[in-house]
């Protein structure tokens, strides 16, 4: 089966995992540190502390960023995580419908601001789109709202307009750590804090009595281990050459295409491409349905990314709404969209394999 997403995994990376089993560490030691600057360096950031995984990160930054009852303007195209960390905090996520991109769309998102008092942004560069920092600035600026990137989906140079951004290593991702992620952000004193809620809230103070440690703040064990750091650090080694091998299958897509499927938007050299998405005009669900199981019998996992939050019956349940009349571009896309294969290994074999077969089952309808 030839699925959406998969890691990239080789013997330098099997080797950094067995030198680092064979130390002193296998939790906390010096990989963490040394994957945490390393990263810092590749995503411009000055500070990163690493956790446990994506939605931690989220968590943690909900910790730092939110109090009860703030409002926080979000997309409904995301993976959960991104707003639940939200309700984490108990505070409320308002959704905002998105544009042909699949990011939410930013001059709604004006509109909302100018009718609500809203706390933050939490804003994802969707498929591995960057997020329009110019239009973010500006209503920075104008609204005094803070901002978190969600970057599950995008990992490059940072241009400063976010006050925090979150990564995943999750497998499908641009490199793995198996589990994992990371917070990136330029504010020191947001640096500290997050250091303390990644390990129980405590910090060792020996100064008093050498097995002293004293908890400030209510933290959790979201701590990335030494091993999985070791694996970050051999994978970032990779990170250009993976994030060629995506853009030389996305070039490959838009130009090999049956004419009637579209891709979600125009190359772009500055995508992540974590997720290749296309649009085609299914009738309805069905018919849609019909399409992937035809692919899964040619051995090909399509994927959809991804079904509305606010339509989730958990968000039901919490007084959510979701309707074709307020986020209309979001149902027609739900409708539309799917995600191609696209990771590192996936040869033009297979390439060619997808477009064949994508052709094959169209002319059956
Ligand atoms: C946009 C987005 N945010 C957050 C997450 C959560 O990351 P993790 O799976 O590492 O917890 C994901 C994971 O798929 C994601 O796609």
């Amino acid at each position: 089966m030839i699925p959406y997403g998969r890691q990239s995994i080789d013997e330098d990376d099997i080797n950094s995992v067995v030198e680092t089993l064979k130390s002193d560490y296998l939790t906390t030691g010096p990989k963490v540190k040394e994957f945490e600057e390393e990263l810092a360096k590749k995503l411009n950031f000055k500070f990163v502390v690493n956790v446990s995984n994506g939605t931690a990160a989220l968590h943690l930054s909900s910790i730092v960023l939110l109090n009860q009852g703030d409002k926080v303007i979000t997309t409904p195209n995301s993976f959960l995580a991104t707003s639940n960390s939200i309700i984490y905090q108990k505070a409320k996520p308002v959704f905002v419908d998105i544009s042909e991109k699949g990011l939410i769309d930013l001059d709604l998102v004006e509109k909302k601001l100018q009718k609500e008092k809203i706390k933050v942004l939490y804003l994802v560069s969707f498929s591995g789109h960057p997020i329009d920092d110019e239009k973010v600035k500006y209503l920075k600026e104008k609204y005094k709202v803070k901002v978190l990137y969600d970057n599950a989906h995008f990992i490059g140079k940072d241009n400063g307009v976010c006050d925090i951004a979150t990564y995943s290593f999750h497998p499908v991702k641009h490199i793995t750590t198996f589990e994992g992620g990371a917070i990136a952000t330029n504010d020191e004193r947001v640096y500290k804090k997050l250091l303390l809620l990644r390990n129980h809230g405590i910090y060792k103070d020996s100064s008093m009595y050498p097995w002293e440690y004293k908890m400030v703040e209510l933290g959790y064990n979201y701590r990335l281990t030494d091993v999985a750091c070791a694996m970050g650090l051999s994978q970032l080694k990779k990170l250009d050459y993976f994030q060629k091998r995506r853009h030389e299958i996305a070039k490959f897509y838009h130009e090999n295409l049956p004419k009637n499927i579209i891709p979600l938007y125009e190359y772009n050299e500055n995508s992540s491409y974590h997720l290749f998405v296309v649009r085609y005009s299914f009738k309805n669900f069905d018919e849609k349905a019909q399409f992937f199981n035809k692919m899964r019998e040619k051995g090909i996992a399509l994927q959809f990314h991804y079904i509305p939050i606010n339509s989730q019956p958990f968000y039901a349940k919490k007084g959510y709404r979701y309707s074709q009349d307020e986020f209309p571009k979001m149902d027609r896309y739900y409708l539309e969209a799917f995600s191609l294969p696209i990771y590192p290994s996936l040869s033009e074999k297979e390439q060619n394999y997808v477009i064949e077969s994508l052709e094959s089952n169209l002319n059956s309808f």
